[in-house]
């Protein structure tokens, strides 16, 4: 279908046409400044969560391809503050638009709202299930820095269950020959089935605890926050708030080539004297969001 909802929809030559069209995109948008493959066209973004980058960079690459955005960024400003329900916001916006990208608490609402629209729909998050376009763009950018996948030692660290980030990367990794490493406290192990699948296509998967233990093995350190409004009670997040600080200290015993990563946003699991140094590779990430979303929406709306 031309909808984005989870990385599961996508075989390992999906992943790598897109990861070569923003490839593309990205040298035509740096040689010519501006594009105009979306001219004419509308995208609607619906985020009923907080976003800074996936939201902004959508409305980047929309631009940067040509065509223009609507939507709202805060739900409260809409009429489902008056109780409408999310079939109708989608059956609404779809009159107005040729492309959704929509954000929202509940796991499978991407879903739902494809299913309703004739218009393509992309996730940008849905609970704490998928966040696909956020792993194109992870999977872009290790690329980019090593010029592969196959054969690096990447490491998840933090919130392994209720992190969407981590559930993705690590389903698309699966189609490539590499070492996972998942570091996260006891209470926040990935999810079994994800980990169980990830061992039965292949991945040689380790579970520690222990940063300090695995990290000079790296070659990629992905950290994560602990994702505290997923927590359905505030006593169990004390428990493990602060459980990993990657500092200088920390860094000591990574190898030089280690390439930290991070979806961000960040409270305090990477501490900020880590961004000068050649580790930090966080805000390039970012940057890669524009190129990846311009290949997304140019594919969905079939115009490039
Ligand atoms: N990485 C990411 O999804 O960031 P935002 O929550 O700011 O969109």
């Amino acid at each position: 279908g031309r909808d984005v909802i989870s990385i599961r929809d996508f075989s390992k030559e999906d992943i790598e046409f897109v990861l070569l069209t923003a490839e593309r995109l990205e040298r035509e948008l740096k040689e010519k400044g501006h594009l105009e493959y979306a001219k004419g066209k509308i995208l609607a973004t619906l985020f009923f969560e907080p976003s800074t980058r996936t939201r902004l960079s959508f409305e980047s690459a929309m631009h940067r391809l040509g065509g223009s955005v609507i939507g709202f960024a805060e739900a409260s400003t809409s009429s489902v503050k008056k109780g409408e329900s999310l079939r109708d916001t989608i059956k609404t916006v779809e009159q107005y638009s040729d492309v959704i990208v929509i954000r929202h608490p509940k796991e499978g609402a991407a879903r739902l709202a494809a299913e309703v629209a004739e218009i393509p729909v992309i996730n940008a998050g849905d609970g704490s299930n998928q966040h696909p376009t956020q792993t194109l763009l992870d999977l872009y950018t290790i690329k980019k820095e090593f010029g592969r996948i196959d054969g690096l030692k990447i490491g998840l660290l933090g919130d392994l269950k209720y992190g969407r980030t981590v559930h993705s990367l690590a389903e698309a990794l699966a189609f490539y020959d590499i070492e996972l490493y998942l570091i996260s406290p006891e209470m926040l192990r990935m999810p079994k089935h994800i980990v169980e699948e990830l061992k039965e296509r292949g991945v040689k998967v380790y579970e520690t605890s222990d940063l300090e233990a695995v990290i000079g093995e790296l070659d990629v350190l992905y950290v994560t926050r602990i994702q505290r409004e997923r927590f359905p009670d505030e006593q169990e997040y004390l428990k493990v708030k602060g459980s990993y600080q990657v500092n200088c200290k920390v860094l000591e015993k990574a190898k030089e080539e280690l390439r930290v990563m991070h979806p961000l946003p960040r409270v305090d699991e990477i501490h900020p004297e880590v961004d000068k140094t050649k580790h930090a590779i966080y805000f390039r990430q970012v940057f890669n969001g524009v190129p990846v979303r311009m290949a997304l929406l140019g594919l969905v709306l079939g115009v490039i």
